[in-house]
Protein backbone atom coordinates (compact mmCIF):
# COMPACT_ATOMS: atom_id res chain seq x y z
CA UNK A 1 0.00 0.00 0.00
CA UNK A 2 1.29 3.22 -0.99
CA UNK A 3 1.48 5.74 1.82
CA UNK A 4 0.30 8.51 -0.76
CA UNK A 5 -1.63 8.85 -3.66
CA UNK A 6 -0.10 10.43 -6.67
CA UNK A 7 -1.19 11.59 -10.01
CA UNK A 8 0.31 9.22 -12.69
CA UNK A 9 3.95 8.10 -11.54
CA UNK A 10 6.94 8.50 -14.08
CA UNK A 11 10.08 5.93 -13.95
CA UNK A 12 13.08 7.90 -12.71
CA UNK A 13 15.17 5.38 -15.11
CA UNK A 14 13.38 7.03 -17.78
CA UNK A 15 13.94 10.40 -16.47
CA UNK A 16 17.70 9.63 -15.80
CA UNK A 17 18.04 7.97 -19.11
CA UNK A 18 16.48 11.22 -21.10
CA UNK A 19 17.50 13.43 -18.51
CA UNK A 20 20.31 15.69 -20.77
CA UNK A 21 17.78 15.97 -23.84
CA UNK A 22 15.20 16.89 -21.34
CA UNK A 23 17.82 19.77 -19.70
CA UNK A 24 17.85 20.34 -23.14
CA UNK A 25 14.30 21.33 -23.97
CA UNK A 26 11.71 19.81 -21.90
CA UNK A 27 8.60 20.96 -23.47
CA UNK A 28 8.16 18.18 -25.22
CA UNK A 29 9.19 15.38 -22.29
CA UNK A 30 5.78 17.39 -20.59
CA UNK A 31 3.87 16.93 -23.35
CA UNK A 32 4.70 12.93 -24.08
CA UNK A 33 3.82 12.66 -20.15
CA UNK A 34 0.61 14.71 -20.14
CA UNK A 35 -0.69 12.57 -22.94
CA UNK A 36 0.95 9.31 -21.55
CA UNK A 37 -0.54 9.78 -18.18
CA UNK A 38 -3.80 10.87 -19.59
CA UNK A 39 -4.19 13.28 -17.15
CA UNK A 40 -3.35 16.88 -16.53
CA UNK A 41 -0.73 15.89 -13.46
CA UNK A 42 2.14 13.59 -12.65
CA UNK A 43 4.64 12.89 -11.12
CA UNK A 44 8.30 11.79 -10.67
CA UNK A 45 9.98 9.86 -7.96
CA UNK A 46 13.47 10.02 -7.20
CA UNK A 47 15.06 7.75 -4.37
CA UNK A 48 16.28 9.70 -1.93
CA UNK A 49 14.33 12.65 -2.27
CA UNK A 50 10.98 13.92 -2.19
CA UNK A 51 8.44 13.73 -5.25
CA UNK A 52 7.87 16.14 -8.41
CA UNK A 53 4.61 17.11 -9.59
CA UNK A 54 3.96 18.64 -12.86
CA UNK A 55 0.61 20.15 -13.24
CA UNK A 56 -1.18 21.76 -16.35
CA UNK A 57 -4.63 21.93 -14.61
CA UNK A 58 -5.99 25.04 -13.61
CA UNK A 59 -7.72 24.09 -10.04
CA UNK A 60 -4.72 22.25 -9.16
CA UNK A 61 -2.39 25.80 -9.76
CA UNK A 62 -4.94 28.15 -8.32
CA UNK A 63 -5.12 25.55 -5.49
CA UNK A 64 -1.41 26.24 -4.85
CA UNK A 65 -0.72 29.65 -5.89
CA UNK A 66 -3.61 31.24 -4.32
CA UNK A 67 -6.38 29.22 -2.24
CA UNK A 68 -3.80 27.52 -0.20
CA UNK A 69 -0.82 29.81 -0.95
CA UNK A 70 0.47 29.94 2.95
CA UNK A 71 1.42 26.04 2.28
CA UNK A 72 3.74 26.58 -0.37
CA UNK A 73 6.28 29.00 -1.25
CA UNK A 74 8.99 28.67 -3.74
CA UNK A 75 11.73 26.53 -4.16
CA UNK A 76 15.41 27.24 -3.92
CA UNK A 77 15.65 27.31 -7.70
CA UNK A 78 14.00 31.19 -7.45
CA UNK A 79 14.83 32.00 -4.07
CA UNK A 80 18.94 31.19 -3.01
CA UNK A 81 19.90 30.23 -5.99
CA UNK A 82 18.76 33.11 -8.35
CA UNK A 83 19.31 35.74 -5.14
CA UNK A 84 22.94 35.47 -5.20
CA UNK A 85 23.48 37.04 -8.53
CA UNK A 86 19.96 39.21 -8.46
CA UNK A 87 19.44 40.43 -5.10
CA UNK A 88 16.77 39.29 -2.26
CA UNK A 89 13.91 41.34 -3.58
CA UNK A 90 10.11 40.53 -4.75
CA UNK A 91 10.70 37.79 -7.07
CA UNK A 92 13.19 35.64 -5.09
CA UNK A 93 12.25 36.53 -1.64
CA UNK A 94 9.87 34.60 0.72
CA UNK A 95 7.99 34.40 3.86
CA UNK A 96 7.34 37.87 5.84
CA UNK A 97 9.92 39.57 4.60
CA UNK A 98 8.44 38.71 0.93
CA UNK A 99 5.03 40.17 2.44
CA UNK A 100 6.50 43.66 3.92
CA UNK A 101 8.09 44.06 0.91
CA UNK A 102 5.50 43.33 -1.59
CA UNK A 103 2.74 45.53 1.15
CA UNK A 104 5.61 48.25 0.33
CA UNK A 105 6.17 48.27 -3.24
CA UNK A 106 2.57 47.29 -4.82
CA UNK A 107 1.25 51.34 -4.52
CA UNK A 108 3.53 51.45 -6.86
CA UNK A 109 2.24 49.67 -9.49
CA UNK A 110 -1.68 50.50 -8.63
CA UNK A 111 -3.23 51.66 -12.14
CA UNK A 112 -3.30 55.31 -11.14
CA UNK A 113 0.41 55.48 -10.08
CA UNK A 114 0.97 53.58 -13.68
CA UNK A 115 -1.24 56.60 -15.34
CA UNK A 116 1.67 58.97 -14.07
CA UNK A 117 4.61 56.53 -15.80
CA UNK A 118 2.56 56.25 -19.03
CA UNK A 119 4.18 59.10 -20.88
CA UNK A 120 7.04 57.98 -19.58
CA UNK A 121 6.39 54.61 -21.29
CA UNK A 122 5.67 56.28 -24.43
CA UNK A 123 8.42 58.55 -24.63
CA UNK A 124 10.87 55.56 -24.18
CA UNK A 125 8.63 53.60 -27.04
CA UNK A 126 8.21 55.93 -29.13
CA UNK A 127 12.42 56.75 -29.31
CA UNK A 128 12.77 52.85 -29.73
CA UNK A 129 10.16 52.18 -32.51
CA UNK A 130 11.02 55.54 -34.56
CA UNK A 131 15.23 53.87 -34.31
CA UNK A 132 13.80 50.30 -35.99
CA UNK A 133 15.63 51.09 -39.66
CA UNK A 134 13.33 49.93 -42.09
CA UNK A 135 15.21 47.41 -44.49
CA UNK A 136 14.83 45.06 -47.48
CA UNK A 137 16.11 42.28 -46.00
CA UNK A 138 14.48 40.49 -43.06
CA UNK A 139 16.13 41.31 -39.67
CA UNK A 140 16.27 39.73 -36.31
CA UNK A 141 13.52 40.49 -33.79
CA UNK A 142 14.35 39.71 -30.71
CA UNK A 143 17.34 41.86 -30.15
CA UNK A 144 15.31 45.12 -30.88
CA UNK A 145 12.28 44.28 -28.84
CA UNK A 146 15.13 43.22 -25.95
CA UNK A 147 16.64 46.82 -26.05
CA UNK A 148 12.67 48.49 -25.99
CA UNK A 149 12.23 46.90 -22.90
CA UNK A 150 15.32 46.95 -21.13
CA UNK A 151 14.93 51.03 -22.23
CA UNK A 152 11.31 51.43 -21.11
CA UNK A 153 11.89 49.82 -17.68
CA UNK A 154 15.19 51.70 -17.08
CA UNK A 155 13.54 55.17 -18.20
CA UNK A 156 10.53 54.02 -15.44
CA UNK A 157 12.67 53.27 -12.87
CA UNK A 158 15.47 56.42 -13.36
CA UNK A 159 13.13 58.67 -15.89
CA UNK A 160 15.86 60.12 -18.25
CA UNK A 161 18.07 61.11 -15.47
CA UNK A 162 20.73 58.02 -15.85
CA UNK A 163 23.28 58.82 -18.52
CA UNK A 164 23.11 56.67 -21.68
CA UNK A 165 26.38 54.90 -21.23
CA UNK A 166 25.88 53.94 -17.85
CA UNK A 167 22.73 51.95 -18.62
CA UNK A 168 24.24 50.60 -21.70
CA UNK A 169 26.94 49.71 -18.83
CA UNK A 170 23.84 47.70 -16.70
CA UNK A 171 22.07 46.40 -19.66
CA UNK A 172 25.27 44.27 -20.48
CA UNK A 173 26.19 43.27 -17.25
CA UNK A 174 22.27 42.06 -16.39
CA UNK A 175 22.10 40.02 -19.45
CA UNK A 176 25.94 38.52 -18.18
CA UNK A 177 24.53 37.25 -15.23
CA UNK A 178 21.04 36.41 -16.80
CA UNK A 179 22.93 34.50 -19.30
CA UNK A 180 25.15 33.10 -16.38
CA UNK A 181 22.16 32.17 -14.52
CA UNK A 182 20.71 29.79 -17.17
CA UNK A 183 24.33 27.98 -17.82
CA UNK A 184 24.53 27.32 -13.81
CA UNK A 185 20.82 25.91 -13.77
CA UNK A 186 21.22 24.13 -16.46
CA UNK A 187 24.52 22.31 -15.81
CA UNK A 188 24.28 21.98 -11.93
CA UNK A 189 27.23 19.47 -11.83
CA UNK A 190 29.78 21.87 -13.93
CA UNK A 191 29.38 24.06 -10.55
CA UNK A 192 32.86 23.03 -9.18
CA UNK A 193 34.55 23.36 -12.79
CA UNK A 194 32.65 27.06 -13.00
CA UNK A 195 34.78 27.64 -9.55
CA UNK A 196 37.82 26.22 -10.39
CA UNK A 197 37.79 28.12 -13.63
CA UNK A 198 37.04 31.55 -12.25
CA UNK A 199 33.34 31.80 -13.92
CA UNK A 200 31.33 32.27 -10.77
CA UNK A 201 34.06 34.98 -9.32
CA UNK A 202 33.80 36.92 -12.23
CA UNK A 203 30.05 36.58 -12.52
CA UNK A 204 30.37 37.78 -8.76
CA UNK A 205 32.12 41.13 -9.66
CA UNK A 206 29.65 41.54 -12.36
CA UNK A 207 26.91 41.36 -9.14
CA UNK A 208 28.71 43.93 -7.17
CA UNK A 209 29.57 46.13 -10.56
CA UNK A 210 25.79 46.23 -11.25
CA UNK A 211 24.62 46.62 -7.52
CA UNK A 212 27.35 49.79 -7.37
CA UNK A 213 26.18 51.11 -10.87
CA UNK A 214 22.27 51.44 -9.22
CA UNK A 215 23.47 52.69 -5.77
CA UNK A 216 25.50 55.62 -7.37
CA UNK A 217 21.92 56.10 -9.15
CA UNK A 218 20.36 56.27 -6.06
CA UNK A 219 22.89 58.29 -4.57
CA UNK A 220 22.68 60.87 -7.16
CA UNK A 221 19.27 61.16 -6.93
CA UNK A 222 19.12 61.84 -3.38
CA UNK A 223 21.39 64.42 -3.48
CA UNK A 224 19.47 66.27 -6.53
CA UNK A 225 16.21 66.73 -4.41
CA UNK A 226 14.39 66.96 -8.21
CA UNK A 227 11.25 65.32 -8.62
CA UNK A 228 11.27 62.88 -11.58
CA UNK A 229 7.53 60.91 -10.86
CA UNK A 230 9.07 57.82 -11.60
CA UNK A 231 9.80 54.30 -10.13
CA UNK A 232 12.77 55.56 -7.96
CA UNK A 233 10.86 58.18 -6.82
CA UNK A 234 7.76 55.94 -6.23
CA UNK A 235 10.50 53.27 -4.23
CA UNK A 236 12.19 56.17 -1.85
CA UNK A 237 8.90 57.54 -1.03
CA UNK A 238 7.34 54.43 0.05
CA UNK A 239 7.05 53.49 3.61
CA UNK A 240 6.88 50.89 6.23
CA UNK A 241 4.20 50.52 8.91
CA UNK A 242 6.79 51.95 11.36
CA UNK A 243 7.09 55.16 9.20
CA UNK A 244 11.07 54.12 7.92
CA UNK A 245 12.13 53.46 3.88
CA UNK A 246 14.38 51.11 2.59
CA UNK A 247 17.79 50.85 2.88
CA UNK A 248 19.77 51.41 -0.21
CA UNK A 249 20.65 47.43 -0.05
CA UNK A 250 17.24 46.59 0.25
CA UNK A 251 16.30 49.34 -2.98
CA UNK A 252 19.30 47.92 -5.45
CA UNK A 253 17.87 44.35 -4.76
CA UNK A 254 14.30 45.40 -5.40
CA UNK A 255 15.40 47.34 -8.63
CA UNK A 256 17.67 44.33 -10.03
CA UNK A 257 14.59 42.36 -9.64
CA UNK A 258 12.20 44.61 -11.66
CA UNK A 259 14.90 45.00 -14.46
CA UNK A 260 14.99 41.53 -14.39
CA UNK A 261 11.58 40.37 -14.21
CA UNK A 262 10.25 42.79 -16.38
CA UNK A 263 12.45 43.43 -19.45
CA UNK A 264 13.17 39.77 -20.63
CA UNK A 265 9.08 38.62 -20.48
CA UNK A 266 8.51 41.51 -21.89
CA UNK A 267 10.67 41.12 -24.85
CA UNK A 268 9.64 37.63 -25.71
CA UNK A 269 6.00 38.58 -25.44
CA UNK A 270 6.45 41.63 -28.15
CA UNK A 271 8.15 39.39 -30.05
CA UNK A 272 5.60 36.44 -30.28
CA UNK A 273 2.74 38.81 -30.64
CA UNK A 274 4.54 40.34 -33.42
CA UNK A 275 5.64 37.15 -35.12
CA UNK A 276 2.20 35.65 -34.68
CA UNK A 277 0.76 39.13 -36.39
CA UNK A 278 2.55 38.64 -39.23
CA UNK A 279 2.15 35.24 -40.10
CA UNK A 280 -1.82 36.21 -39.80
CA UNK A 281 -3.04 38.62 -42.36
CA UNK A 282 -6.64 38.98 -41.03
CA UNK A 283 -5.82 39.57 -37.65
CA UNK A 284 -3.41 41.88 -38.57
CA UNK A 285 -5.15 43.54 -40.75
CA UNK A 286 -7.50 44.50 -38.14
CA UNK A 287 -4.75 45.31 -35.63
CA UNK A 288 -3.20 47.94 -38.28
CA UNK A 289 -6.80 49.68 -38.49
CA UNK A 290 -7.32 50.11 -34.75
CA UNK A 291 -3.63 51.38 -34.85
CA UNK A 292 -4.11 53.72 -37.08
CA UNK A 293 -7.32 55.59 -35.63
CA UNK A 294 -5.15 55.53 -31.87
CA UNK A 295 -3.65 58.10 -31.00
CA UNK A 296 -0.98 58.64 -28.65
CA UNK A 297 -1.03 62.45 -27.15
CA UNK A 298 -2.54 63.06 -24.43
CA UNK A 299 -2.52 59.47 -23.00
CA UNK A 300 -3.86 58.27 -19.92
CA UNK A 301 -4.98 54.52 -19.37
CA UNK A 302 -8.37 55.17 -20.16
CA UNK A 303 -7.11 55.19 -23.84
CA UNK A 304 -6.29 52.09 -23.66
CA UNK A 305 -9.85 50.59 -24.36
CA UNK A 306 -9.24 51.80 -27.82
CA UNK A 307 -6.37 49.38 -28.31
CA UNK A 308 -9.41 46.49 -27.19
CA UNK A 309 -8.00 44.26 -30.67
CA UNK A 310 -4.59 44.88 -29.86
CA UNK A 311 -4.77 43.65 -26.27
CA UNK A 312 -6.84 40.50 -27.40
CA UNK A 313 -3.50 39.42 -29.67
CA UNK A 314 -1.27 39.87 -27.31
CA UNK A 315 -3.08 38.26 -24.39
CA UNK A 316 -3.66 35.33 -27.25
CA UNK A 317 0.13 35.00 -27.88
CA UNK A 318 0.43 34.82 -24.42
CA UNK A 319 -1.61 32.00 -24.40
CA UNK A 320 0.14 29.86 -26.57
CA UNK A 321 3.72 31.55 -25.77
CA UNK A 322 3.65 32.59 -21.71
CA UNK A 323 6.99 34.24 -21.30
CA UNK A 324 6.96 32.92 -17.82
CA UNK A 325 5.89 29.23 -18.97
CA UNK A 326 6.37 27.56 -15.34
CA UNK A 327 6.65 28.11 -12.29
CA UNK A 328 7.12 26.35 -9.05
CA UNK A 329 6.27 25.74 -5.28
CA UNK A 330 7.07 23.34 -2.27
CA UNK A 331 4.82 22.12 0.12
CA UNK A 332 4.96 23.15 3.79
CA UNK A 333 2.99 20.66 4.53
CA UNK A 334 0.72 17.44 4.20
CA UNK A 335 -1.74 18.06 1.97
CA UNK A 336 -5.11 16.74 0.54
CA UNK A 337 -5.98 17.54 -3.38
CA UNK A 338 -9.14 15.76 -4.65
CA UNK A 339 -7.64 12.17 -4.34
CA UNK A 340 -4.36 12.84 -3.63
CA UNK A 341 -1.85 13.52 -0.92
CA UNK A 342 0.88 15.94 -1.56
CA UNK A 343 3.75 15.13 0.48
CA UNK A 344 5.74 17.63 2.47
CA UNK A 345 8.27 18.75 0.24
CA UNK A 346 7.06 18.01 -2.45
CA UNK A 347 8.32 20.36 -5.55
CA UNK A 348 5.16 21.28 -7.57
CA UNK A 349 5.77 22.17 -11.02
CA UNK A 350 2.87 24.56 -13.01
CA UNK A 351 3.46 24.75 -16.41
CA UNK A 352 0.94 27.80 -17.76
CA UNK A 353 2.69 26.11 -21.26
CA UNK A 354 0.46 23.28 -20.92
CA UNK A 355 -2.11 24.91 -18.98
CA UNK A 356 -2.67 27.38 -22.21
CA UNK A 357 -2.87 24.78 -24.12
CA UNK A 358 -4.81 22.05 -22.60
CA UNK A 359 -7.65 20.55 -25.14
CA UNK A 360 -9.85 20.09 -22.24
CA UNK A 361 -9.65 24.10 -21.42
CA UNK A 362 -9.13 25.14 -24.90
CA UNK A 363 -10.72 24.52 -28.20
CA UNK A 364 -8.60 24.06 -31.12
CA UNK A 365 -5.43 25.06 -28.61
CA UNK A 366 -2.75 25.52 -31.45
CA UNK A 367 -4.90 27.80 -33.73
CA UNK A 368 -4.10 31.81 -32.85
CA UNK A 369 -7.81 33.21 -32.34
CA UNK A 370 -7.55 36.21 -30.77
CA UNK A 371 -11.60 36.29 -30.66
CA UNK A 372 -11.09 34.11 -27.01
CA UNK A 373 -10.53 37.57 -25.48
CA UNK A 374 -13.11 39.28 -26.61
CA UNK A 375 -15.78 40.96 -24.63
CA UNK A 376 -18.48 38.25 -25.05
CA UNK A 377 -15.71 35.15 -25.11
CA UNK A 378 -13.05 36.39 -21.75
CA UNK A 379 -15.30 35.52 -19.00
CA UNK A 380 -15.47 31.67 -19.64
CA UNK A 381 -11.29 31.30 -20.67
CA UNK A 382 -10.12 33.28 -17.82
CA UNK A 383 -10.22 30.53 -15.50
CA UNK A 384 -7.62 28.68 -17.70
CA UNK A 385 -5.11 31.50 -18.57
CA UNK A 386 -2.86 32.80 -16.05
CA UNK A 387 0.15 34.63 -18.07
CA UNK A 388 1.33 36.45 -14.98
CA UNK A 389 0.72 33.54 -12.27
CA UNK A 390 -2.39 33.80 -9.76
CA UNK A 391 -2.99 34.57 -6.31
CA UNK A 392 -0.83 36.81 -3.89
CA UNK A 393 2.69 36.47 -5.86
CA UNK A 394 0.69 37.68 -9.14
CA UNK A 395 3.40 40.07 -11.46
CA UNK A 396 3.27 42.73 -9.70
CA UNK A 397 3.95 44.53 -13.10
CA UNK A 398 1.33 43.24 -14.87
CA UNK A 399 -0.37 46.33 -15.95
CA UNK A 400 2.57 48.03 -16.91
CA UNK A 401 3.54 45.46 -18.83
CA UNK A 402 -0.24 45.77 -20.84
CA UNK A 403 0.15 48.98 -21.54
CA UNK A 404 3.85 48.90 -22.91
CA UNK A 405 2.50 46.31 -25.30
CA UNK A 406 -0.34 47.86 -26.47
CA UNK A 407 1.86 50.86 -27.22
CA UNK A 408 4.67 49.03 -28.39
CA UNK A 409 2.35 47.02 -31.19
CA UNK A 410 0.27 50.12 -31.74
CA UNK A 411 3.45 52.47 -32.58
CA UNK A 412 4.32 49.14 -34.71
CA UNK A 413 1.69 48.79 -36.80
CA UNK A 414 1.40 52.49 -37.48
CA UNK A 415 4.45 53.01 -38.75
CA UNK A 416 5.40 50.17 -40.48
CA UNK A 417 4.60 46.96 -42.56
CA UNK A 418 5.42 43.88 -41.31
CA UNK A 419 6.40 40.47 -42.93
CA UNK A 420 7.61 37.38 -41.82
CA UNK A 421 9.89 34.55 -43.11
CA UNK A 422 8.80 31.77 -41.10
CA UNK A 423 5.58 29.77 -40.48
CA UNK A 424 6.68 28.68 -37.00
CA UNK A 425 8.12 29.43 -34.11
CA UNK A 426 10.87 27.50 -32.44
CA UNK A 427 11.19 28.51 -28.69
CA UNK A 428 14.18 28.11 -26.14
CA UNK A 429 12.39 27.39 -22.47
CA UNK A 430 14.92 28.78 -19.78
CA UNK A 431 13.80 30.72 -16.74
CA UNK A 432 11.62 32.26 -19.41
CA UNK A 433 10.41 31.04 -22.83
CA UNK A 434 12.41 32.65 -25.66
CA UNK A 435 11.43 32.50 -29.06
CA UNK A 436 14.46 31.28 -31.31
CA UNK A 437 15.53 32.68 -34.70
CA UNK A 438 12.29 35.07 -35.41
CA UNK A 439 13.19 37.34 -38.24
CA UNK A 440 10.51 40.04 -39.40
CA UNK A 441 11.25 42.82 -42.12
CA UNK A 442 9.78 45.83 -41.51
CA UNK A 443 8.60 48.33 -44.09
CA UNK A 444 7.86 51.84 -43.52
CA UNK A 445 4.13 53.00 -44.36
C1 LIG B 1 4.83 40.10 -20.46
C2 LIG B 1 5.45 40.48 -19.38
C3 LIG B 1 5.45 39.75 -18.07
C4 LIG B 1 5.09 38.47 -17.76
C5 LIG B 1 4.51 37.42 -18.69
C6 LIG B 1 5.30 38.29 -16.34
C7 LIG B 1 4.98 37.14 -15.64
C8 LIG B 1 5.12 36.99 -14.28
C9 LIG B 1 4.70 35.84 -13.52
C10 LIG B 1 4.03 34.58 -14.09
C11 LIG B 1 4.99 36.07 -12.22
C12 LIG B 1 4.66 35.17 -11.03
C13 LIG B 1 5.71 34.11 -10.79
C14 LIG B 1 5.33 33.15 -9.69
O1 LIG B 1 4.25 33.20 -9.11
O2 LIG B 1 6.16 32.31 -9.40
C15 LIG B 1 5.64 37.35 -12.14
C16 LIG B 1 6.12 37.94 -10.99
C17 LIG B 1 6.75 39.15 -10.95
N1 LIG B 1 6.87 40.06 -11.98
FE1 LIG B 1 6.23 39.81 -13.88
N2 LIG B 1 5.81 39.46 -15.83
C18 LIG B 1 5.91 40.37 -16.85
C19 LIG B 1 6.34 41.68 -16.75
C20 LIG B 1 6.78 42.28 -15.61
C21 LIG B 1 7.19 43.66 -15.49
C22 LIG B 1 7.14 44.68 -16.62
C23 LIG B 1 7.62 43.84 -14.20
C24 LIG B 1 8.13 45.08 -13.53
C25 LIG B 1 8.05 46.27 -14.01
C26 LIG B 1 7.47 42.57 -13.51
C27 LIG B 1 7.80 42.34 -12.21
C28 LIG B 1 7.52 41.18 -11.52
C29 LIG B 1 7.85 40.98 -10.11
C30 LIG B 1 8.59 41.96 -9.21
C31 LIG B 1 7.36 39.71 -9.76
C32 LIG B 1 7.42 39.06 -8.39
C33 LIG B 1 6.15 39.39 -7.64
C34 LIG B 1 6.05 38.74 -6.27
O3 LIG B 1 6.44 37.59 -6.11
O4 LIG B 1 5.52 39.43 -5.39
N3 LIG B 1 6.95 41.65 -14.39
N4 LIG B 1 5.69 37.92 -13.41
Amino acid sequence: MTKYKYPYSFSIFKFIFNSSSIAKDPIPFHKALFTKSEGNSFSIKPFFSKPVVLTRDAEFAKYVLQKKHKHFEKSKIQTTYLSRYIGYGLLTSKGEYWLKQRRLIQPAFHKEKINSLISIINTAVKEQVNAIEPRRDFQSLYPLMNTLAFEVIAKSLFNFSAELETLNRLQYVIEKLQKFIIKEIRQPHKKIWYTVNGDIRKHMKLVKESRDIIDYIIEERKASKAEHNDLLDMLLQAKYDDGTSMTNEQLIDEILILFVAGHETTANALTFALFLLANHKEELNKAQKESEKFSSEDLSMYSFSNLSYIKQCIEESMRLYPPAWITDRVALEDETLGDYRIEKGTMIGVSFYEMHRNPEYWDKPKLFNPERFSEENRKENMPYYMPFGAGPRLCIGNNFAMFEMMLVIQNILKNYDIEAIKRDVKVNPLITLKPVDVELKFSKR
